[in-house]
């Protein structure tokens, strides 16, 4: 009899994990991952060979197994008594991160193998990949929803797999080839224990999983060079991107014997194919101002396909890179794409130049505002400081509300631009006063989308404060880098007063960094931008809310004195007085009986003899700002 309700691991409702996982766990790897040795070329493949030729000693020939290189992130599974209990991302090869609950949600893995008597372990390699109609699917979606779009298919699925919630992976719709099985005694009766990697794949294959079919066995290094040659073309009309061959020599006991170096396989090597680049022509040269003012210089040509999409705008990095290329509109040139979705100008044909061509001129004015363009002594980089340029706001918007900013779905690109070109904003802190009227009123926007944006907008105020601090756009200052600011400096307050010396004391912080951050905070529009933020309700401390406040008043520093004395290492004294302040403690000049602590720094002198004598609690800067977390 069957059990309607019972749900063991491979039932199928287990496709799509219930709980958003809050973070993922690095786990080691059962069998370490190699990664492949790269070949470009014939002669390099051949090398191969003869090596190891070399360490076999006494084996001059071996047939080879060639599969296609699929450009995805690699994954490993494990199976007990044939369920899936574990999936894992590659990592570092040796530990990597559980993604069980999102491996699940990818069809083309089997949650049980069709296995009659299925060994109490065995492992799985292969590729997780998205095909490139659904990677464009996903990008477009994202563009409209104002998110940043994925590089390539590579990142999108890589990206894809370590998402927190695993009913976004389902719907993302990921595949999974398989390319290596782990076991030595696997098999389905019929063709015994498979002694060779195509008897493996076949045997995968049977077992439930998707396996690529494009494989082919090879008697010597020429077939294995036609058949490199055959997919350099071929593999255009393949609904995903591969990115070279992974030659294998086949049989499983030539492999055992070759074993591997300490990265890589001695029995497999991939052969690459060089980055696509095609010829197209450049039709004219605009220019990008972004949020920085950085202007951007992109070459905008006929549509051409190329890696696995249509592209027509090539950046041109900078002036320095035009003139080195001395490109020209109306040239042909020759446009490469390492898999990236902005692919670059290689090189022009000269030879192909119409003879009115004329030398380009970089822009003088910005195209946006019209001021002055600057380019700064130490950067190749060419910058409108015009700092109300609606194309410096449109990009401060935009990245103020993107995913790992504000994250304010629905205010992507083509909002943003309406209501910059509709003067319905001309600062950051200006969305926190938009009305639903407003918002209607534009092109395409209805009463019902207005409400959802003033919703998601009114939601951003408790993004916590190393989101607002990311959002705020400082040069340098990326999340990794705002949450170390905000880990040191629990309110804005302190991090607006914080010296360089002190911001580049944080491990992970250099000097550039922490310049950027006390220029920013000096310039008078921006402390206008923080107190409108701060008034608008965002989180500017990392203080929760103001009911956990009141809760922590029982367990805060209140009544608790403190001295402080010698120099601390990065506080300054008066932002030590401050932080215990605002935790509730007391600071007071001189030890007695009744301090609880004392604060010690360099050149401690007579108040810490004192304390000791007093028995009184010592804490070192690192310890106070320990203990200060706690309250904040
Ligand atoms: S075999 C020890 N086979 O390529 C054997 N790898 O550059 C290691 N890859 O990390 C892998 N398709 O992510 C193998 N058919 C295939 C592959 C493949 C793609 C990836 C894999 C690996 C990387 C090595």
């Amino acid at each position: 009899t069957t059990h309607p309700t019972l749900i063991t691991p491979d039932s199928p409702t287990q496709r799509v994990g219930d709980r958003p996982a809050s973070q993922f766990v690095s786990v080691r790897h059962n069998i370490p991952l190699y990664s492949l040795e790269n070949a470009f070329d014939f002669v390099e493949l051949s090398q191969w060979e003869d090596r190891w030729k070399r360490n076999a000693i006494d084996v001059d020939r071996a047939d080879y197994i060639c599969e296609l290189k699929i450009d995805g992130s690699a994954i490993a599974l494990t199976y007990e008594k044939g369920i899936l209990t574990r999936g894992v991302t590659r990592g570092d090869g040796t530990t990597g991160e559980d993604i069980t609950q999102n491996i699940k949600t990818i069809h083309s893995i089997p949650l049980r193998l069709n296995l009659s008597d299925p060994p109490n372990m065995l492992e799985v390699r292969g590729e997780a990949f998205l095909p490139i109609e659904t990677f464009e699917k996903i990008n477009k979606e994202r563009e409209k929803a104002g998110e940043q779009l994925f590089a390539n298919p590579r990142n999108a699925a890589a990206g894809t797999l370590r998402q927190l919630d695993s009913k976004k992976v389902a719907d993302r719709k990921l595949q999974f080839f398989a390319y290596t099985l782990h076991h030595s005694k696997v098999t389905n009766d019929k063709d015994g224990i498979p002694n060779s990697q195509e008897k493996a794949l076949n045997l995968l294959q049977e077992i439930g999983f998707l396996v690529n079919p494009n494989r082919q066995v090879c008697d010597s290094i020429e077939f294995v060079n036609n058949y490199y040659q055959t997919w350099e073309t071929k593999r255009k009309n393949l609904p995903y991107l591969t990115d070279g061959v992974v030659v294998k020599i086949n049989d499983y006991s030539l492999q055992e014997k070759l074993g591997f170096t300490n990265k890589f396989p001695r029995w497999a090597i991939a052969l690459k194919y060089p980055a696509e680049e095609v010829p197209t022509l450049v039709k004219d040269i605009s220019v990008n101002v972004g949020r920085t003012g950085a202007v951007t210089p992109m070459a905008v040509m006929n549509p051409v396909f190329v890696a696995g999409t249509t592209v027509q705008k090539a950046t041109l990095h900078n002036l320095d890179r035009i003139t080195e290329l001395d490109i020209r509109i109306g040239d042909t040139v020759v446009i490469r794409k390492a898999g990236e979705i902005i692919p670059e100008v290689v090189r022009v044909l000269k030879e192909m130049r119409p003879k009115d061509a004329q030398p380009y001129q970089f822009p003088t004015h910005c195209p946006e505002c019209t001021s002055l363009l600057v380019r700064s002594q130490s950067e190749a980089v060419i910058r409108c400081v015009n700092s109300s340029c609606p194309a410096i706001l449109r990009g401060s918007v935009v990245h103020w509300a993107s995913r790992d900013a504000l994250d304010i779905r629905g205010l992507g690109e083509k909002i943003v631009v309406l209501l910059v070109d509709n003067n319905l904003i001309k600062s950051v802190a200006d969305i926190y006063s938009l009305n639903n009227s407003q918002i209607a009123s534009l092109e395409r926007m209805g009463e019902r989308s207005a409400e959802k944006l003033i919703g998601a907008i009114e939601d951003s105020k408790i993004q916590p404060f190393a989101r607002v601090l990311y959002g705020l756009g400082i040069r340098h200052v990326g999340k990794t880098i705002a949450k170390l600011l905000v880990e040191k400096y629990p309110t804005i307050e302190l991090l607006s007063q914080a010296s360089i010396a002190s911001i580049a004391s944080i491990y992970g912080i250099g000097d550039e960094i922490a310049e950027a951050v006390v220029r920013w905070f000096k310039i008078e529009a921006n402390q206008e931008l923080v107190d409108r933020l701060q008034q608008a309700g965002l989180q500017l401390t990392t203080q929760q809310t103001t009911e956990s406040n009141t809760s922590q008043t029982n367990n805060s520093l209140t009544g608790k004195s403190f001295v402080i004395t010698g120099t601390l290492p990065t506080l300054k004294r008066s932002e030590a007085q401050e932080l215990i302040e605002r935790a509730g403690g007391k600071v007071s000049s001189s030890v007695s009986n009744k301090t609880n602590y004392l604060v010690v720094g360099e050149e401690a002198g007579s108040k810490l003899a004192k304390a000791e004598k007093l028995g009184i609690e010592i804490l070192i800067e690192a310890e106070l700002l320990d203990l200060l977390r706690k309250y904040y």
